[in-house]
């Protein structure tokens, strides 16, 4: 049995997604033999309630020099993130000479506007690649994983932080204890740690199991994170539902007593309570409502090979390494995967070898079908691909249920 991450209460797994890959290892087509695999299951503490992959994988085998994930890959998402930089100037760096802390920045997506802002501020994120094209974008940044050592060295330089923000990053992350600690050490009094994540209230009500993957490493409630912060001197006191990524949550934790928590946060913990969403039955239900995901899309795809059918997938997304390595969808159900990353054209999906293409290849000819694993985008993907359907082309969407578009 493994032990919670947050607690070291006892983990009682609910899912078993099987033998998994790195979810943004893209191997070329040559390198295929050297693929690192774990075992890919998620628990729920019976103590803090906190939902956890069972199995850790090695934080440098996922966040190196060639991390291909690009933040500003999306329209939406770049917008997203200058909303939420302004939010940030307005409501939490607002004091003389404000100090702007991200854990996870990437490639600068929402630090370029604290800059051009004129606000100091500080990114910190191990992947070199990424984080050299945020110093391309005159953002400020230290490749290093953020931990309690980083943290202090960080205070020690250029001083205490009015408010640290991490986006799709603290839930990357198994070692908040030494997070905490971190924090502890380089908030001001007043300082606030913000942070959004897939929310465990929609991956469930949407079956949206490929939010678990090898990065994801927790899956956070309002319970939860209001749980894991006082474990730690600080209080949930402010919770915000976000559109993003097929759901998030936005949590604003203060020092225990710094601020009154708002009415939003008793408001999503009662909606939690109400819906049991951490309860083991709701997740053993979620568990079923998986299996039958898989099994409907597997029944969908072989059908239409059978016919004759040409079926391609659109977004080589890391949560689609799970949907393809759980379902056993290879080359031979879909052909190709296109995708606007440089550093994933030319290669294969991690563990199911598909060749991934430029989305420019996606027209030429289109297929009659085009599975769409980065479901999150499926505004800005179709639209921008309305020729695709008008030409008698079909998305295959798997979340909330299998259907066709
Ligand atoms: N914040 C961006 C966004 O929301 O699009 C990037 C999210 S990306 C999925 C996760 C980022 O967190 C990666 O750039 C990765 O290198 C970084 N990361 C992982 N562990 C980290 C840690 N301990 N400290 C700082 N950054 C970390
Ligand atoms: P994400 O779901 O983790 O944000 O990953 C999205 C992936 O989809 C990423 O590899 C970039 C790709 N993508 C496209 O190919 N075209 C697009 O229009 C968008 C928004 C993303
Ligand atoms: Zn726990």
């Amino acid at each position: 049995m493994s032990n919670c991450r947050v607690c070291a209460g006892p983990l009682t797994e609910f899912l078993d997604l099987g033998r998994q890959p790195n979810s943004d290892a893209f191997p070329r087509p040559d390198e295929t033999d050297g693929e690192f695999f774990f075992r890919l299951a998620v628990g729920r503490c019976g103590t803090c309630t906190t939902v956890q992959l069972m199995e850790e994988v090695p934080r440098e085998r996922m966040f190196h020099r060639d991390y291909p994930y690009h933040s500003s890959g999306s329209s939406v998402m770049r917008e997203h993130f200058e909303n939420t930089a302004h939010r940030l100037l307005a409501t939490e760096a607002t004091g003389p000479d404000p100090f702007v802390v991200e854990i996870g920045c990437n490639d600068g997506v929402m630090l370029a506007t604290v800059g051009e802002a004129g606000v100091r501020h500080l990114g910190v994120d191990p992947s070199q690649g990424v984080a050299d094209e945020a110093r391309s974008k005159g953002v400020r940044v230290r490749t290093a994983f953020f931990e309690e050592a980083t943290a202090r060295d960080i205070a020690a330089a250029e001083g205490r932080a009015d408010v640290v923000y991490a986006a799709n990053t603290l839930c990357h992350i198994p070692y908040l204890d030494s997070v905490f600690r971190g924090l502890d050490a380089l908030l001001k009094p007043d300082g606030v740690l913000v942070f959004e994540d897939p929310y465990l209230g929609d991956i469930v009500e949407r079956t949206s199991f490929d939010q678990i993957y090898d990065e994801h490493f927790y899956f956070f409630t309002a319970r939860s994170v209001r749980n894991t912060a006082r474990r730690h001197g600080f209080e949930l006191v402010d919770v915000l539902r976000l559109p993003v990524h097929g759901g998030e949550v936005r949590y604003t934790l203060a020092r225990l007593g710094a601020r009154v928590p708002k009415p939003a946060v008793a408001e999503l913990l009662a909606e939690e309570e109400s819906r049991a969403l951490a309860a083991p039955a709701t997740l053993e239900r979620f568990a079923a409502d998986v299996r039958r995901t898989r099994d409907e899309l597997v029944t969908l795809l072989t059908g239409l090979r059978a016919q004759g059918r040409r079926v391609v997938a659109y977004g080589a997304t890391a949560k689609s390494a799970t949907v393809a390595n759980y379902c056993g969808i290879g080359p031979e159900l879909v052909s190709s995967v296109h995708d606007t990353t440089p550093a994933k054209q030319g290669r294969l999906t991690p563990g199911s070898h598909i060749p991934v293409h430029p989305p420019e290849a996606f027209a030429d000819p289109y297929p009659d079908y085009a599975l769409l694993f980065a479901w999150n985008h499926a505004e800005e993907i179709m639209s921008k691909e309305q020729e695709f359907r008008a030409s008698g082309g079909k998305w295959i969407l798997y979340t909330p249920t299998v259907h066709v578009l």
